[in-house]
């Protein structure tokens, strides 16, 4: 079967948070991360059988749905989990904001990396826990090329005997950074040593775009990590779904879960009946169309490399998951990067929200065609 993903139904107009932003005016918008994609048809058979059926009272998540995820898992990630070690959550933000909560008191830290996607830092301070961030670094690999990675001394030395969690993302966004089982294993080992409880942030985990890597899921390291250790995932950006609100927790010790239900009792919103039936099509039958997508936008993730590597003053990464590029504009000389591909007609997210100001990132999941006029207009921005 071939999908068609050079095409977009128009999104103006249709309440979506990435195109209202620049609403009136001829802004491309590589901002916020969903896809300018149609998702799956197999998705949307299934919503329109569900539709069909005309009644939406209260919804228990269907009976296949976490024996179908735990198979996932196990086929995609060597990972094996218990249906019962799952929590439902309306997303994954509300899952950052309930551990923040629940597996850190009054008083505790919660130690991140930065830069990050910026509810890891939003929710530790919603929740009044102290915040600290540890700067990833970037190193030069054999060959010439750079890469993001963890400065193992600076996370030394900002533990405190206070920092209860950790918060992990993995894959990172915005570095696109898949980690490797070396590094999530001296991550363990720095956990246990400092005994810390870990929030594994995986919602991109299948988007993996080079194809000699793999996700690698933390909990599943070893059974220590995986008891301190609460999972967040979801279908919604592999699958772009993120408006029908359903993603998981998973925590095989059962103490965990229950301070995240009872932090969560009465106050986090049960999983609509439509964000069950999309994420069970997801896993169970739009695999072709999981494939398609990686292929295409791996394609895009290339046009992009390329592109950026001939523009004068930016600097960036290669992006070895997700579909988003992170781009140092600093050598632009401007003190807002963003304003000027803005005046250029390409909207960008501001790296200052990821606690790195002069960055920038660009969300490539979208028709190539726009991406194409998108780079064209940021390149006629800079000098020649
Ligand atoms: C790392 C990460 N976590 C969580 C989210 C948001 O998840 P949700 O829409 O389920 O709140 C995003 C969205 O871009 C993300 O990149």
């Amino acid at each position: 079967m071939t999908f068609d993903f050079d095409t977009c139904p128009e999104r103006r107009n249709t309440g979506s948070t990435k195109w209202n932003r620049y609403s009136g005016r001829d802004v491309i918008p590589l901002w916020v991360a969903d896809m300018d994609f149609r998702c799956a048809p197999e998705i949307v058979e299934a919503l329109h059988a569900r539709v069909e059926h005309g009644v939406f009272g209260y919804t228990e998540p269907p009976a296949e749905l976490a024996p179908v995820i735990c198979d996932v898992l196990a086929r995609d990630h060597g990972w094996n989990v218990d249906p019962e070690w799952i929590i439902w959550l309306p997303s994954l933000v509300v899952g950052l904001n309930v551990v923040s909560r629940a597996l850190a008191d009054e008083g505790d830290a919660v130690l991140t990396t930065v830069p990050i996607y910026p509810p890891f830092m939003s929710a530790p301070r919603n929740a009044e826990r102290t915040l600290l961030t540890v700067p990833l670094v970037t190193r030069a690999l054999p060959g010439g090329a750079e890469h993001w990675e963890w400065d193992w001394e600076a996370l030394e030395a900002a533990v405190t005997p206070h920092t209860r969690l950790l918060l992990l993302c993995s894959p990172h966004n915005p570095t696109g950074r898949v980690w490797s089982d070396s590094e999530l294993q001296t991550l363990a080992h720095f956990a246990a040593r400092h005994d810390l409880l870990v929030v594994s942030d995986e919602i991109h985990c299948g988007l993996v775009l080079d194809t000699d890597k793999r996700h690698r899921p933390f909990a599943g390291l070893d059974t220590d990590t995986s008891k301190r250790t609460v999972t967040l995932m979801s279908a919604s950006k592999t699958f772009n779904l993120p408006s029908l609100g359903c993603a998981f927790a998973i925590a095989s010790d059962p103490q965990l879960r229950a301070r995240l239900r009872r932090t969560m009792a009465g106050i986090v919103h049960h999983v609509g009946g439509l964000g069950y039936t999309a994420t069970l099509a997801a896993y169970r039958d739009a695999g072709s169309w999981h494939q398609a997508l990686l292929h295409y936008l791996s394609g895009n993730r290339d046009l992009v490399e390329t592109a950026l590597s001939r523009m004068p003053g930016l600097r960036s990464w290669h992006v070895e998951a997700t579909y988003l590029s992170w781009i140092d504009a600093r050598g632009l000389g401007t003190h807002d990067p963003l304003r000027l591909f803005e005046s250029a007609g390409v909207g960008l997210y501001d790296g200052a929200q990821f606690d790195a100001p002069g960055f920038l990132r660009l969300n490539f999941a979208c028709p190539r065609t726009l991406l194409r006029e998108a780079l064209q207009r940021m390149r006629a921005a800079l000098p020649v």
